[in-house]
């Protein structure tokens, strides 16, 4: 496991950067990623580059044996470039052009903007592809942020041409979209425009089509530079780009594809005060633990994401140090919270975690934005964090030799995200809010869990769960079944089969294509509104028990169990959850959404059934994961914790972390 750090040479002075790399290799750093935003200063007019204050940066660093993470600068296109092709700048939801002046601000489909995209790679690549000290390549930063869809007359050509593409005559397509409705009948390709500025809302095909069109916009966009490197690096190079957890505007299984890793940007406190308490049932405030740890759960949601995007390790090329400028307190960070960190991303299958920043920029927009050194040069927290870790490196490194295992796969589906999150129905039932609660009760008992795509490999499982397919499909109905066969157990859980891949309703009994595989039809649906709760009875759920938010009403096909069943009007008799025996395995309907009490006392169901190990339901600001014989657990309170793990007492002081073998 090696750490790393983001470092900007081009914002201070050159006699500042030996000492820098020094104290750099000081705190246990060994591998600095550059120049993601540097394109002004490597080509400061067209066709010229200046690569001297990048050589010798690269030196400096790797005279105090530093390896390179050199990033394409493609996030940041200089000024010149935008004056002589303003229409690379993009156009927002809302139609305006954006302007110069910040960062991000280009359109993916561009061709100009592509053109340049292609010279300033390969001259880099050129330049520094076979440089012995540079052992990767970041493609651009964060993909999407900001403006994650443009809707300029370049991109409106491009859908077309995509939409053509895909469903080849404007019959089907206005089959596949239902424009019957309202009139939305096309009869021209050229009558189709992208799904915004609308008068009412648009017709939800079409906005689906819109971002799975963005989402490839964005895989070819990184194609482009993906191949270009290709071409001229050495192979020892690697390639991969840093996604941003909680952005869901790209299929990140496609863009993780043609990586050789992905890597992910964890900002703990940031991401827990923005969007944190949208993850949590609507409702229930988010638990506060320390305040300037963020939330582990939240943090752990977004590493078992990335780790099964491709299903292997990734890197951490961002992590934050201390305080950020974009979240509502941006809390002061206090000791200690790096290194359970660096701990919680080790454990859940980081290879490497670089930090966010070296030092505080005196300028620009991240003025308030800590990094390891403060604004004057001297040590911040963090840094202070790191050598305390350097003690603790020889057990992180033997951990990160330790195979890491999940026994649970968690279907994650972009495009029922997008479809569900257009068009949620229940106020509050947000895709990746729902997929949490399961997630959380995993967590709560110590599981790993993968969050996996319908096509990944899932003979490494044992359980997969999939919360929701919304969209339903024939294929993943027939590979539901094989895992079931197999000896897996599946559950799947409401909403599921409710539409087709265009996003118009099933017209079969629900769950749509799943309802042979499941046995049991959904007879009545209901979102209920807060106060509202429907009483149940139930073997597995141990207690009677009320669902509220959402419920399903099933009707059992003979040979089909019921595991539990409302016990009042509307849904009095009807099933809420079924399992129906297939092959050596199973499948669960779950049919409705669940409490973290029920999902909880659902998985420790399952898990007792497959007898796999779990631990003792774990306090709040508690976690635990293993990895191989190793298990580690966190508390990120303040206050010491206990807990029992098979058998054994074990108290956990406040902030600290307990490592146990078997
Ligand atoms: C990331 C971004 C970095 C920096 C950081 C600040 O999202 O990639 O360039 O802006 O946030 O927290
Ligand atoms: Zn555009």
């Amino acid at each position: 496991m090696k750490l790393g750090v983001c470092y900007y040479p081009e914002h201070w002075l050159r006699e500042r950067w030996p000492i820098d790399a020094q104290q750099m290799r000081e705190a246990g750093i060994s591998i600095v990623r550059i120049a993601e935003f540097a394109w002004a200063l490597m080509e400061p007019s067209q066709g010229d580059y200046d690569w001297a204050w990048l050589d010798d940066a690269i030196q400096v660093l790797v005279d105090e044996g530093h390896q390179i993470v050199l990033c394409t600068p493609t996030a940041a296109p200089p000024a010149w470039l935008i004056q002589s092709h303003p229409d690379i700048l993009p156009v927002d939801e809302k139609g305006r052009r954006l302007r110069f002046g910040s960062r991000r601000h280009y359109c993916p489909n561009n061709p100009a903007f592509q053109h340049h995209t292609e010279k300033i790679v390969r001259a880099m690549a050129e330049r520094y592809g076979n440089h012995p000290s540079v052992i990767g390549w970041q493609i651009d930063n964060e993909f999407a942020c900001y403006i994650p869809r443009c809707y300029c007359d370049v991109c409106a050509a491009k859908f077309r041409g995509w939409l053509e593409e895909k469903y080849k005559t404007l019959e089907a397509l206005n089959d596949a979209w239902g424009t019957a409705f309202w009139s939305q009948v096309y009869n021209e390709w050229e009558q189709i425009e992208p799904p915004n500025l609308t008068v009412a809302e648009p017709n939800p095909s079409h906005v689906l089509d819109y971002h799975r069109f963005f989402s490839d916009s964005w895989v070819a966009y990184q194609d482009i530079q993906i191949s270009n490197l290709k071409n001229l690096i050495a192979k020892r190079q690697f390639i991969t780009h840093n996604i941003i957890g909680n952005l869901t505007d790209i299929d990140y299984y496609d863009l993780a594809e043609n990586l050789d890793f992905i890597s992910w940007d964890s900002y703990p406190t940031g991401y827990a005060e923005m969007g944190g308490d949208d993850r949590y049932f609507p409702g229930e405030s988010r638990p506060k633990y320390s305040h300037d740890l963020g939330d582990p759960m939240i943090t752990g949601f977004f590493h078992s994401m990335t780790r099964g995007l491709k299903q292997a390790p990734f890197w951490i090329m961002e992590h934050q140090t201390g305080m950020v400028n974009w979240s509502h307190t941006n809390t002061g960070v206090r000791p200690g919270a790096l290194r359970l960190w660096t701990w919680q991303a080790l454990a859940s299958g980081a290879e490497a975690v670089v930090y966010f920043r070296w030092r505080a920029s005196r300028f620009g927009l991240e003025q308030h934005h800590s990094g390891l050194r403060k604004h004057d040069g001297s040590p911040d927290v963090g840094y202070h964090d790191l050598l305390s870790m350097k003690s603790e490196r020889e057990l992180m490194e033997k951990i990160s030799e330790e195979p890491l295992k999940a026994p649970i796969a968690m279907l994650m589906d972009y495009n029922d995200l997008w479809a569900i999150d257009h068009q949620p129905h229940r106020e509050g039932f947000d895709y990746l809010r729902y997929l949490f609660v399961f997630f959380r009760a995993c967590q709560k008992l110590g599981l790993n869990v993968d969050l996996v795509s319908r096509e990944a490999d899932w003979s490494e499982y044992t359980i997969l769960l999939a919360p929701t397919a919304h969209l339903g499909s024939e294929k993943l109905a027939q590979r539901l079944h094989d895992f079931a066969e197999q000896g897996g157990t599946v559950m799947l859980g409401i909403r599921s089969g409710f539409k087709t891949s265009t996003n118009v309703v099933t017209d079969l009994p629900l769950p749509g294509v799943f309802k042979g595989l499941v046995g049991a039809t959904v007879a009545q649906w209901h979102p209920l509104p807060s106060g509202v709760s429907y009483p149940l009875q139930s073997e597995i759920l141990n207690t009677s028990s009320e669902v509220t938010f959402w419920a399903e009403a099933l009707n059992p096909d003979s040979g089909t169990n019921v595991l539990a069943s409302y016990e009042t009007e509307p849904f009095q008799g009807k099933a809420a959850i079924t399992q129906k025996q297939i092959g050596n395995g199973q499948i669960y309907y779950f049919g409705f959404y669940p409490s973290l009490d029920q999902a909880i006392a659902f998985v420790k169901h399952l898990t007792s059934w497959h007898k796999i190990d779990i631990l003792e339901e774990l306090p709040s600001g508690m976690i635990a994961i293993e990895r191989g014989d190793a298990t580690l657990v966190f508390n990120f309170t303040d206050q010491p914790l206990k807990t029992s793990i098979r058998g054994n007492e074990i108290q956990v002081a406040g902030r600290d972390l307990f490592f146990f073998t078997e």
